[in-house]
C-alpha cells in the first residue's frame, strides 16, 4: 500500500529554530536554497532566550584592550583546552562581525556613553566583552533573526512538529519523519542536507533551566545516524538558577548579575568566592573585597572580583557551601546586587531578573539579596563537526549550536553561546546550502525505514504499560542524585544500571487516549532520546577518571595529563553504544603564542 502521509521536498532541512537552526536557515536560502525549518514548539520559543546576560565579542567597545586573541585564549582557558582550537579561533574571530550584522538586522542593543554597543562583565572574560540588550540578550536575538528570516520565501516553517528519526540513502542523509504535536500526523520531509540545531538535553535533570522540548532529540538523531558524540560527560551546571518557591526551580538567573557587580555571599555574610581562587585565574582575580570594589567602579588597574571566576568553579564553591551547612535557608546561597547598584540602574540593566524575582518570589532584588542555587543549563558536549563547514560524519548531516560540540571544551564561558549559534549556525546554513547544491540527484528515504519508524512511535499508544512521566521524573531525580556537579564512582556506576532499568521499562511504556492533543504520548517518544543521552554522559562520566572543568570526580580530584589529551567519543556500533578515546584536536602554531602560559 502507498505511504499516505504529506510529504515535502528540501534543498536543507533544518532540524530546530533556536539562534543556530534560525541563523542557518537563513544563509541557506540566502545562497538559494529551499528551506524547511522545524520548529518543536513555536517559532520564537528557544533555549536561545535563556542566554539573558549577553553575547561575547571581542569589539573592545568598553576596553580596547580586547582582540579576537585574548577572546581565544579565554575560550580555550575556561574550557581547559579541550576545545577544538579552530573553532574556537573561528568563533573569536567572527563574532564581531555577527554582532554588527544582528545590529544591521533591527537587534538593539544597550549604549555606551558616545553611541557604541555596550559591552559587560562575565565569567572568564577577561575584558567586558558581551554585548547585550537589557538581561534579555536571547530574546532579541531570536526576534531579530525571526522578523529577518520570515521574510524569506524560500524558506517554510513548521511548527509545533516533532522530527523522530532521519533516514539515510545509502551513506548520505535523505530526510526525516516527524508528527505535529496537536493532531499527531506524520509528515516526511525529504532533504538533500540536513542541519541539527535542536539544543541540548537539560531535561534529563530534576533542577534545570530547560524547557520541555530539551529531550536531547538531536543528539539521538545524529548518533542514530551514525554521528560521533563527544564529550559528553561535560554538562555545564550555571551557578545561579532560582530556588525557592519550589515551583520555579531552577530558572535562570543570569550571569548578568554579578557582570553587573553583584557579589556571592554564605548565610554568615561571607564572600565564600575569595575562599578559592585556581590557580591558573591568580593573576586576574582580586585577593580583597577592595581590589574587587574598584574593578567594578571602573578602575581598569584592579583586578576582577572572585564571583567573575568561571562558571563550573563558581557553581562548585556554591555546591561546598551549602553541603557544609553555610547555605541559605531553601538550600542556596544569597547573591545580592542591591547593595552594589541603585535601583535605577538595577531596573535598567536587569529588567528581566528584577520582574522574575517580583513576580515569582515576592523577593525586590532592588532592596534584598536573591537566594540561588546552580541549575542545569548547558551540555557542551554533542555531535563532533569539522571547525570550518559545521559538518558531522555523515555526509550531508550538519550540526550547529549547543547540539554541536568542539567550541566549548569541557566548560562553556557564559555568553560565548549566542555568539556561538550565530558563527557557527551561518557556518551550518552556508556549508549545507553548498553540500545540496553539489548533488546531481536528490537521495530517497526508504519507504520500508520510514513505516518502521512510523510504527515505533506508535507503539506506546492504547498500550497499557510503564507511565511516561514516572520513568521521566525518576531519570531526572537520579540524574540529578548520581550524576551532578561532583561525581563519585559507585554513583556513577548505579546510574548507568539504573539507565538499562529505565530502558526496559521504555520497552513497555504505554499511554492512553489518542494521537491529538496528548503530551504523555509526545514524552514517551521523546524518552527513547533522554535515555539515550543521559547513558552518554553518565558512562563517558564514569570513564573519564579525572576532574576537569565541569566533570568533578570525588576519587580523583585533579586533572590529569593523559586525560587531558583526549576527548571521549560515543559511536553507535552493532546496536551498542560503545566508547573510544581521540586526540585532542592539536593547537596550531600560530595560535600558541595567544594562549597564556598556565596550560595545565
Ligand atoms: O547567565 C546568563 O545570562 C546565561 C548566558 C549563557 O548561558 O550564555
Amino acid at each position: 500500500m502507498a505511504l499516505d502521509i504529506a510529504t515535502f521536498d528540501y534543498d536543507v532541512l533544518v532540524i530546530g529554530a533556536g539562534g543556530a537552526g534560525l541563523r542557518a536557515a537563513i544563509e541557506a536560502a540566502d545562497a538559494g536554497c529551499k528551506v524547511g525549518l522545524i520548529c518543536k514548539s513555536l517559532l520564537g520559543k528557544a533555549h536561545t532566550v535563556m542566554a539573558e546576560g549577553g553575547m561575547a565579542a571581542a569589539m573592545g567597545n568598553v576596553d580596547d584592550r580586547d582582540g579576537w586573541q585574548v577572546h581565544f585564549a579565554d575560550t580555550m582557558r575556561g574550557g581547559q583546552y579541550m576545545n577544538n582550537p579552530r573553532m574556537a579561533e573561528l568563533h573569536a574571530k567572527e563574532a564581531p562581525a555577527r554582532v554588527k550584522e544582528l545590529e544591521a538586522w533591527g537587534a538593539v542593543f544597550d549604549r555606551t556613553k558616545d553611541g557604541r554597543i555596550l559591552q559587560r562583565n562575565f565569567g572568564g572574560h577577561r575584558y567586558p566583552r558581551l554585548a547585550h540588550v537589557g538581561d534579555r540578550t536571547g530574546l532579541e536575538l531570536i526576534r531579530t533573526l525571526q522578523d529577518h528570516g520570515v521574510h524569506k520565501a524560500q524558506i517554510e516553517v513548521h511548527m509545533e512538529t516533532t522530527i523522530t528519526r532521519l533516514f539515510k540513502d545509502g551513506d548520505r542523509v535523505a530526510g526525516a519523519l516527524a508528527y505535529t504535536r496537536e493532531r499527531g500526523r506524520f509528515q516526511l520531509y525529504r532533504a538533500k542536507a540536513v542541519v541539527v540545531a535542536t539544543g541540548g538535553c537539560g531535561k534529563a535533570f530534576e533542577i534545570t533551566s530547560n524547557s520541555w522540548e530539551y529531550t536531547g532529540d538531536g543528539y539521538a538523531l545524529a548518533y542514530e545516524a551514525g554521528a560521533e558524540l563527544i564529550d559528553m560527560e561535560f554538562i555545564q551546571f550555571h551557578p545561579t538558577g532560582m530556588v525557592w518557591p519550589p515551583s520555579v526551580k531552577g530558572i535562570l538567573v543570569t550571569e548578568g548579575v554579578r557582570g553587573e557587580g553583584g557579589i556571592l555571599q554564605n548565610k554568615e555574610g561571607k564572600r565564600f568566592m575569595f575562599d578559592d581562587i585556581p590557580e591558573n585565574y591568580r593573576n586576574q582575580t582580586a585577593k580583597t573585597e577592595e581590589e574587587g570594589w574598584r574593578y567594578v567602579c571602573g578602575d581598569k588597574t584592579a583586578l576582577r572580583p572572585p564571583e567573575l571566576l568561571t562558571r563550573d568553579h563558581v557553581a562548585r564553591c556554591i555546591n561546598r557551601e551549602v553541603k557544609a551547612g553555610r547555605g541559605s535557608p531553601h538550600g542556596g546561597v544569597f547573591l545580592d546586587i542591591a547593595s552594589i547598584r541603585s535601583p535605577e540602574y538595577i531596573r535598567r540593566a536587569l529588567p528581566s531578573m528584577y520582574h522574575q524575582f517580583k513576580e515569582l518570589a515576592g523577593v525586590d532584588i532592588t532592596k534584598e539579596p536573591m537566594e540561588v542555587g546552580p541549575t542545569c543549563h548547558y551540555a557542551m558536549g554533542g555531535v563532533r563537526v569539522d571547525a570550518e563547514t559545521a559538518s558531522s560524519t555523515v555526509p550531508g548531516l550538519y550540526a550547529a549550536g549547543e547540539v554541536a560540540a568542539g567550541l566549548h571544551g569541557a566548560n562553556r564561558l557564559g555568553g560565548n553561546s549566542l555568539s556561538d549559534l550565530l558563527v557557527f549556525g551561518r557556518r551550518a546554513g552556508l556549508h549545507a546550502a553548498q553540500y545540496a547544491k553539489s548533488l546531481a540527484q536528490a537521495p530517497r528515504p526508504d519507504e520500508g525505514e520510514i513505516r518502521e519508524a512510523i510504527a515505533e512511535a506508535l507503539a506506546p499508544l492504547g498500550r497499557k504499560g510503564e507511565n511516561p512521566y514516572t520513568i521521566q521524573s525518576d531519570l531526572q531525580e537520579m540524574m540529578d542524585r548520581n550524576v551532578g556537579i561532583v561525581r563519585a564512582p559507585d554513583e556513577l556506576e548505579g546510574a548507568v544500571a539504573a539507565l538499562a532499568r529505565f530502558r526496559e521499562k521504555l520497552k513497555r511504556v504505554g499511554v492512553g487516549g489518542t494521537r491529538s492533543y496528548n503530551p504523555g504520548w509526545h514524552l514517551a517518544i521523546d524518552l527513547r532520546n533522554l535515555l539515550l543521552v543521559a547513558e552518554a554522559v553518565a558512562r563517558a562520566a564514569l570513564l573519564r577518571t579525572e576532574s576537569r572543568g565541569a566533570h568533578t570526580r570525588l576519587d580523583h580530584p585533579d586533572s590529569s595529563p593523559r586525560w587531558g589529551k583526549v576527548n571521549l567519543v560515543a559511536r553507535l556500533v552493532n546496536g551498542e553504544m560503545e566508547f573510544a578515546e581521540r586526540p585532542v584536536d592539536p593547537m596550531p602554531e600560530d595560535l600558541h603564542a595567544y594562549v597564556y602560559g598556565d596550560k595545565a
